[in-house]
């Protein structure tokens, strides 16, 4: 069964560290035979959540926009990649927007007792965070991190791996850690089923 990998690059900064780490993550998908699709959520346009109550009704958002789009791709992947830089100490504010407008699954969830993936046959949904922060400060991706725990749990994705990297600031600095880079190609292996 060829598996669908998606790769959702965060920041607004194009090539930029997260980026290319994904990048890499779905390149190592890919050599193992996956179908992959890398997106830039700065290329799609969508609201921040309004929190009108009206995915309450059917477990999905009633604002037609390019969110709907990207949790749709999110949707039939059987493995996801998220990549986000953080900004002033948080996951940068792109991504916590799209975020927030996950709230539609957990309405379907814990309001309607609705799974969110209804194909019960595919293999369990799998799926990486990976992170840059220009500083070292200790604790500097522990809300990113918990974000996302919460994300991919309302998308029934098990997180096998947060990939986080300190001191990382200008673009392409990650290019010069080759460990990073080996470390997130191994595990989009992993997220491939390869050990
Ligand atoms: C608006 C903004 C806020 C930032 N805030 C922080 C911060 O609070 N702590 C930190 O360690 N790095 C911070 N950074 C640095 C980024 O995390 C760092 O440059 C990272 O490598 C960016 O990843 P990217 O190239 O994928 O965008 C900030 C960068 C920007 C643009």
């Amino acid at each position: 069964m060829e598996l669908k990998c998606l790769a959702l690059a965060c920041s607004p900064r194009k090539d930029g560290n997260t980026a290319l780490l994904a990048g890499r993550a779905l390149a190592a998908c890919q050599t193992a035979g996956c179908k992959t699709e890398f997106l830039y959520l700065a290329d799609y346009r969508y609201a921040p959540c309004r929190a009108c109550g009206g995915c309450y009704a059917t477990g999905r958002c009633i604002v037609k926009d390019d969110a709907g789009l990207i949790f749709d791709k999110i949707l039939v992947a059987d493995c996801l990649i998220l990549a986000a830089p953080i900004f002033s100490m948080g996951i940068c504010a792109q991504a916590k927007m799209f975020i927030d407008r996950a709230q539609q699954f957990w309405a379907a969830k814990y309001v309607l007792g609705k799974s969110v993936i209804a194909e019960k046959e595919r293999p369990a949904r799998r799926g990486i965070l990976i992170s840059c922060a220009g500083t070292t400060l200790s604790g500097v991706f522990d809300g990113a991190i918990r974000v996302v725990k919460y994300f991919f749990k309302m998308l029934e994705i098990n997180l096998i791996a947060t990939l986080c990297y300190a001191g990382v600031d200008k673009k392409g600095d990650i290019l010069k850690n080759p460990a990073a880079l080996e470390e997130v190609y191994n595990l989009g292996r992993e997220l491939s089923g390869i050990k």
